[in-house]
Order: C-alpha cells, then sequence, then structure tokens
C-alpha cells in the first residue's frame, strides 16, 4: 500500500520518536533487501505526512556497519517517500563544527568498507553508474536550511562529511588524515544510505548533530560517552521545530 508522504526521516543516535506526531500508525515492512532497522512510522504534522524510521531501530540496538541501509530506504521509498532527511550525529574536525552545533553537509566521502552499497548488488540486475558528484539533493538541503532559518536555529550550511566503519571512535591520526582530505565532520552512518537514496532517485539530505570533538580535536584527552549523549540531547531538541517548519513551509 502506498501512503501519502511529504517527508521521511530517518533518525540517528538519540532521535528514536518524532515527538508531537498525531494519528500515529506503525507499519512492520518487508523488502526483497530483507527488513528494515524497525517499524515504520507514519503520522500528520499539522496537515503534513510524515514517515519516520529509526535508523538503529527504537531501542538502539543497530550498530553502524549492521544497518540494513537498502532495506530502509526502499521500505520508504516503496510505501510512498520522495523526500528523506537522514539526521546523524558526527564528531566535528572543522573549527566552527564544536559540540552541538547543527549543519547540512555538502559532500562525503566513504572510508566505510564491506558495508552493502548499492541495488545493483542483486543476481541479474542492471548495472549502473550513477552520477554522484553532488551526494545531496541541492532543493531538499536548501529548504532544510530556510527552514532551521524561519525557527531561529542556527545551522551551518555545508561541510564535507567523512564516513567512517565504526562503531569505534576513530584514533587522532585517522582524524588527522580526514582533516588532510578536506573532511569537516566524521560519522558512521552518512553512506551508504546517501548512495542508495541517489540509486532509487529520491531526494536526500543530511541533518548532522555535532555530539563531540573528532579524536585530536577540541582540547580533551579522550572522548567521553556521558558528554556525547549530553550534546546529542541539546542539538536533538531543534530536530523537530526545523522538520516541522520544512513540513509546513
Ligand atoms: N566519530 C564518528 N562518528 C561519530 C562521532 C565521532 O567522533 N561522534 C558521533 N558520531
Amino acid at each position: 500500500m502506498t501512503r501519502d508522504i511529504d517527508l521521511a526521516l530517518i533518525g540517528g543516535t538519540g532521535l528514536y520518536r518524532f515527538a508531537g506526531l498525531e494519528d500515529v500508525e506503525r507499519q512492520a515492512v518487508d523488502t526483497p533487501f530483507g527488513a528494515p532497522s524497525d517499524e515504520l512510522v507514519f503520522g500528520r504534522v499539522g496537515a503534513h505526512r510524515l514517515a519516520f524510521l529509526a535508523r538503529h531501530g527504537e531501542s538502539h540496538t543497530i550498530p553502524p556497519h549492521r544497518v540494513n541501509y537498502r532495506a530502509n530506504l526502499w521500505a520508504l521509498m516503496h510505501l510512498g517517500a520522495r523526500r528523506v532527511v537522514g539526521v546523524n550525529a558526527v564528531g566535528g574536525i572543522r573549527a566552527d563544527m564544536r559540540p552541538r552545533v547543527l549543519a547540512v553537509p555538502d559532500q562525503i566521502i566513504d572510508y566505510t568498507s564491506d558495508r552493502l552499497t548499492s541495488y545493483c548488488d542483486v543476481a541479474g540486475a542492471e548495472v549502473r553508474h550513477i552520477d554522484f558528484s553532488e551526494p545531496y539533493t541541492q532543493g531538499l538541503r536548501m529548504d532544510l536550511l530556510a527552514a532551521a532559518r524561519r525557527t531561529g536555529v542556527q545551522v551551518v550550511d555545508g561541510g564535507c562529511y567523512g564516513a567512517t566503519q565504526g562503531p569505534r571512535l576513530e584514533t587522532r591520526a585517522e582524524i588527522a588524515r580526514l582533516r588532510r582530505d578536506g573532511c569537516d565532520l566524521v560519522g558512521m552512518t552518512g553512506m551508504p544510505e546517501a548512495v542508495l537514496a541517489r540509486e532509487l532517485g529520491l531526494d536526500y539530505a543530511c541533518l548532522a548533530l555535532v555530539a563531540n570533538w573528532a579524536a585530536g580535536c577540541g582540547d580533551q584527552a579522550e572522548i567521553s560517552l556521558p558528554e556525547i549523549f549530553a550534546n546529542l540531547e541539546a542539538a536533538t531538541a531543534a530536530v523537530p521545530k526545523i522538520v516541522t517548519a520544512l513540513l509546513t513551509g
């Protein structure tokens, strides 16, 4: 059954449900690629229809390298989503990407390995070499930034997202290398989500929430988990406001 969906939101670490959703319906979906991370949640924000999916499962039990990205995107598309915003926790590398900052990146470098990164990976499927020069949909990025402006939430426009394998955090040397490569942010879930969305022809943008300074950035000797969660909680508070403005704008 296809549904009317104005926007799909994929919640990352710290975002397991969308508060304020009305007329909520849940649906377990199976796909040719296996099961998505959890049931899909559908509901209304005013007159607008939102689909929500918790990338790591609603109990945060699926690590970044085990997320079934193909099933997640396919399920959303199959049920009628055309625009998808991925919310991703990240570490900050560039000086202005300090903890609690929100950013809408415009580039990606993929350092992940052993993930299923294409729908062509199926016997008999046609091989397609899609254009990925601009990994995010510019129109949706601009709409997201404009929505943030309307709510008065500061969001950094642009930046390069370095996608690492995880689930461990990086060494200082790895982050120094990412910085030399031109990465401004580092996270574990930006890929292959973005490329799979492109293969399916979906509009896709990332709303990155800086949870901590990446290893060797800032002045702390090591990264503390309680600090990550406190920063994420603070940054996540702005997400429903921005998404509501995006839907209603
Ligand atoms: N590195 C990778 N992924 C992350 C980080 C980090 O420092 N913080 C939150 N997600």
